[in-house]
């Protein structure tokens, strides 16, 4: 079959579509790639059965036990494509002090020769021999004024369906779109095009190329050679997160890597909840975690557990919405003890990428529950527990993934896909850290709170390609998703302060938390998971002047009779353990404080350099 030409592309939208703009940008870029047909999302049930099963057919996916996993799938990546990949991330703004020191940059012009308009561009016919889907999405509730729209056009029916569950996809967004919408265009291909008669292979991508590349000006995406995650599912980290992010600071709000919770006390009063995490922390269990029956009455329900745009009212308040409409989670370690809602919500209709396939044909990750006797691992071989003590051979990768969609969670919030959102009452900000960071600390005002989001440090995990467990900086867990100068991003942040009070509102607490400490014998010492209702009910009594904390030099800090300890034994000698902030220590980590501010200098706001100081002197002193 031929490639299409421009003109030819019209022929292929139903009738439905009248955006000129978007049929002569598909039309353009099927010429540009050499794509041999169009495929338009609707969006339908019977659509992503239909891509569900050439899915199957082309060998991607496997259909997992009906019995025991109604409609639901399993896919396994190349080895080469199992995570984000930062080093290959781009942020090309006009200006190289606009990305920043903590984003990769091009020049734009440099960019687009690499990739679409060079002789050699590497977009040039990459999709020859595939389908180019137009897939049409909505990140936050359709109408929404809070909601951005975007197409995405990908050579992967995986990520066709992967979309068609994390977001609002097809025909509604193509009415919304109407005539001459605005939408933010993302061109995405696994880079593998197809010679006449070459044999497609079950995870096409290109292991030597990857591009992942934002243009904030024009507000555009262009990804290619992998088709995994947030590399490939261009409305999530790429749009979400790195273009919203400019969008927010140009237009007064916020595009954060957060979860929003909702928490009801047991005098039926209800808080809402944004935490920061970094990737592979813990966002998705504290989203859906369900408080210890013995704290009576307090439970918690999820908004979103990734990501969270944030924007003043009218009132002057902060309302979240959750901008995607299902969760892509980290397997391993998900049970029926350290998340509950998170396994009913795995019940049916599931993309499983990269954990094991069992005998019987359902799944299993390290961490679900007791091993299987046999079962075939990630990369297609025979895997059995002797064989993971012999050789250490992981069944799952340790970044496989469900997608699913939210409206699977058991505990999801009645205002999920309110298109005003919630109003926030609390930030909390989050790192893996085995020492130094107490369990949980109150800032004592906005300042205090920026500094602490600022500075998080965390130990990388398995989320992104490159070096495991080692301390890095990841201000407000944002490191690889602020499309903008860092420097100028903690401003932003600042601002919010003096935008808000100015008309009168109470802004949200912030805190920090730290779940991660490890003891001598390098197990956690907190228990976490449900147990973290603990502190987020101390949180809570904090708003309502309730709870009492102990002052000191980085904020306020629940001491052991502050928590309710009802049905856990948990000594104060442990909780000491967890809580202590010890100068050598603290002198280290200001040190690691400094290392980023010097990355950040030309734009670091004054004032932090100054909280850095005065919290030097308060140490010496
Ligand atoms: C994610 C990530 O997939 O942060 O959410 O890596
Ligand atoms: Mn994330």
């Amino acid at each position: 079959m031929n490639p299409i030409a421009s003109a030819e592309a019209r022929a292929y939208a139903p009738a439905y579509v009248k955006n000129t703009r978007l049929i002569e940008w598909v039309g353009q870029i099927a010429a540009l790639t050499a794509a041999k047909a169009i495929h338009w999302c609707d969006g339908s049930d019977a659509e992503y059965n239909q891509l569900c099963q050439q899915l199957v057919d082309a060998g991607t996916f496997k259909k997992l036990n009906p019995a025991r996993r109604p409609n639901s799938f399993l896919a396994c990546s190349d080895p080469s494509d199992v995570a984000r990949v930062e080093d290959r991330t781009f942020i090309c703004s006009r200006n190289q002090d606009d990305a920043g020191p903590t984003n990769n940059w091009m020049a734009p012009a440099e960019m687009r020769a690499l990739l679409q308009t060079g002789e050699r561009a590497l977009f040039k016919g990459c999709m020859q021999g595939r389908t180019l889907y137009v897939i049409p999405f909505s990140m936050g509730p359709l109408g929404s004024p809070i909601s951005h729209l975007g197409v995405e056009l990908s050579d992967s029916a995986y990520v066709a369906v992967n979309m068609k569950l994390m977001t609002r996809m097809g025909r509604p967004v193509v009415d919304l779109l109407g005539t001459d919408g605005r939408f933010v265009p993302c061109v995405h291909s696994v880079g593998a095009p197809l010679q006449p008669g070459q044999r497609d292979v079950p995870w096409p991508c290109n292991a030597e190329k990857k591009y992942i590349v934002h243009y904030p000006e024009t507000q555009e995406i262009w990804s290619y050679g992998s088709g995994y995650g947030g590399n490939a599912l261009l409305g999530k980290k790429c749009l979400a997160l790195r273009i919203a992010s400019t969008m927010g600071r140009d237009q007064g709000w916020l595009a954060e890597h957060m979860l929003i919770l909702g928490v009801t006390t047991p005098a039926r009063r209800k808080y809402h909840v944004a935490a920061a995490f970094p990737s592979a922390c813990g966002k998705t269990n504290f989203a859906m975690l369900i408080p210890p029956a013995a704290m009576g009455g307090w439970t918690v329900t999820t908004i979103g557990d990734d990501i969270a745009w944030i924007k003043p009212g009218s009132d002057g308040r902060l309302y979240a919405i959750n901008p995607e409409a299902g969760y892509f989670g980290v397997a391993p370690g998900t049970n029926f003890e350290t998340n509950p809602n998170c396994m009913r919500s795995l019940e049916h209709d599931v993309i499983f990428t990269n954990v094991a396939l069992t005998d019987d044909g359902d799944v299993w990750w390290e961490g679900m529950g007791p091993a299987p006797q046999h079962a075939i691992d990630w990369q297609g071989r025979d895997w059995t527990p002797a064989i993971a003590q012999e050789t250490g051979a992981k069944a799952a990768h340790p970044n496989s993934r469900f997608t699913v969609a939210a409206t699977n969670n058991p505990a999801l919030d009645p205002a999920w896909d309110d298109a005003s959102g919630v109003p926030i009452d609390a930030f909390i900000f989050g790192g893996r850290r085995s020492t130094t960071v107490p369990l949980v600390t109150e800032a004592r005002n906005w300042m205090e709170g920026i500094y602490m989001g600022a500075t998080l440090g965390s130990e990388t995990t398995a989320a992104a390609v490159g070096q495991q467990g080692v301390v890095r900086r990841d201000p407000f867990a944002m490191l690889p998703f602020c499309g903008y100068n860092m420097g100028d991003y903690f401003q932003h942040w600042l601002d919010m302060e003096s935008r808000l009070a100015s008309q009168g509102a109470t802004l949200p607490r912030i805190f920090c938390v730290n779940w991660f400490r490890k003891g001598a014998d390098g197990q956690f010492v907190w228990p976490g998971y449900g147990e973290n209702a603990r502190v987020l009910k101390w949180m809570i009594e904090r708003i309502e002047g309730k709870a009492a904390g102990e002052n000191h030099l980085f904020g306020i800090s629940p001491r052991y009779d502050d928590l309710d300890w009802g049905g856990l034994d948990f000594s104060r000698e442990r909780y000491a353990s967890i809580t202590c902030a010890d100068p050598a220590s603290w002198q280290a980590e200001l040190k690691l404080h400094d290392e980023l501010f010097k990355l950040l200098a030309a734009r670091l706001p004054a004032s932090l350099k100054n909280a850095r100081q005065a919290m030097e002197a308060g140490l010496a002193g």
